[in-house]
């Protein structure tokens, strides 16, 4: 195998025959001279484990570009959330910021959700069609986000196109200098927007989620000024794109499920678990990398120090050593919620987890009540985002 076979149009608009060929093809398939993939469930979960693995992102910068670009401001933000660091910094930044988001209770969550879920379908005709995404997936979780953290709707419009123009360098492979420069314009504006918010949570502290990071306190430990900007800003890139994106992508499996979606409707005590079970079938984020800190053996493989290792969360959820019938959508799977590994593993395991399951089920519920007639354009029509790490689609006309 190799990467171009999942770079294509056919992987974007299906990618479960190609899981199959990599879970057949071994623990590991090499993809490049030091690019290693795995898409069966065991392997995967070990590697997430796997302390001699960790995030290299700087070091991978360094290798790729001349050093003017690669200590661009676009990269050093990036280098600073926490989904890049290692032990023992990860470990340090991880417990203030779990600090300052565990202390917003899942009541809080649910009404933020509530809101957005609400405001957004007050938007839509009674009867009508409309693009499910542009007017429903991807403003909610947006809007959530945005109040969690204490901000205004208005600010959504000042940041959203620099929180697109950030995206390509988080993949830190590949960029043109003119792709740099845009992505480090987008990182400087962000930086000076949530500079400003601290200013102004300093003069007047709130509830909110940028108060407390500006409060949280371990043994006299406090987060600087950049780790709050910084990771503030990393809280839209990992939680905007895969939760509009998993909304779109559990629409559509139930959808094309009738029976599973009419049990749905029946009884609303299976959401938390249908919503897994969507996650499980066609999760919005599916694949996240793991660099090797130290040469290794593992599995019988052996694997140098600077080597990647791509985990196919997508493949792992299919996998028939783990999941019985993995190909079909179960709503009411038991015990569903542990098994599946939608939101990663390990130390790196997903902060906001909780706040997207309810998200989630607070909107598919909203949406599901208020359009119970909802149908879905033709899915042989719909346009996959070009990407082999999230997975949604670009728009999702419905009518009802
Ligand atoms: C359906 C929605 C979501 C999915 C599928 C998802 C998935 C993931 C995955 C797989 C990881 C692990 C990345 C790795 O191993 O390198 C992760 C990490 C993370 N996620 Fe999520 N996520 C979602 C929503 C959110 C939301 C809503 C937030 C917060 C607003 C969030 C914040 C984070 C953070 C901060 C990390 C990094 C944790 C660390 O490095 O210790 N995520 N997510």
């Amino acid at each position: 195998m190799q990467m171009s076979d999942f770079r294509a149009p056919a992987f974007y608009a299906d990618p479960y025959p190609t899981y199959e060929r990599l879970r057949a093809a071994g623990p590991f398939v090499q993809l490049g001279e030091k690019v290693w993939m795995t898409g069966r469930y065991e392997v995967a979960e070990a590697v997430l484990r796997e302390r001699r693995c960790g995030k290299f992102f700087l070091e991978l910068v360094e290798a790729e570009y001349p050093r003017e670009q690669a200590h661009s401001s676009a990269f050093a933000a990036i280098a600073r959330m926490i989904v890049n660091k290692n032990p023992p910094h990860h470990t340090r930044l991880r417990a203030l910021l779990m600090k300052a988001f565990n202390a917003t209770q899942v009541e809080e969550f649910t009404r933020l959700a509530r809101d957005a879920t609400d405001q957004f379908l007050a938007g839509l005709p009674p009867a009508g069609s409309a693009d499910l995404m542009r007017k429903f997936a991807i403003p909610v979780p947006f809007s959530v986000i945005l109040n969690l953290l204490g901000m205004r709707p208005g600010d959504s419009l000042r940041f959203a196109d620099d929180l697109r123009a950030l995206g390509p360098a988080f993949e830190a492979f590949g960029l043109t200098a003119q792709q740099i420069a845009a992505a480090s314009t987008a990182a400087d504006t962000l930086s000076y927007i949530f500079s400003g918010e601290l200013r102004k949570r300093r003069q007047k502290p709130g509830t909110d989620l940028i108060s407390r990071l500006l409060s949280v306190e371990i043994e006299g430990d406090r987060l600087t000024d950049e780790e709050i900007v910084a990771n503030c800003i990393f809280l839209f890139a990992a939680g905007q794109d895969t939760t509009a994106g998993m909304l779109g992508n559990a629409l559509i499996a139930l959808h094309r499920h009738p029976q599973e979606l009419a049990r749905l409707k029946a009884d609303e005590s299976l959401l938390p678990r249908a919503v897994a079970e969507c996650q499980r079938y066609d999760n919005s984020l599916q694949v996240t990398a793991r660099m090797v800190l130290e040469d290794m053996e593992f599995d019988s493989h052996r694997f140098a120090r600077g080597d990647t290792l791509l985990i196919s969360v997508g493949a792992a959820n299919r996998d028939p050593a783990k999941f019985e019938q993995p190909d079909r959508l179960i709503i009411d799977r038991t015990d569903q919620d542990s098994r599946m590994m939608a939101f990663g593993g390990g130390i790196h395991y997903c902060i906001g987890a909780r706040l997207a399951q309810i998200n989630l089920q607070v909107a598919l519920s909203g949406l599901l009540r208020t359009l119970p007639g909802l149908r879905l354009g033709d899915p042989a029509k719909l346009r996959w985002r070009p990407s082999y790490i999230i997975r949604g689609v670009e728009s999702l006309p419905g009518t009802w």
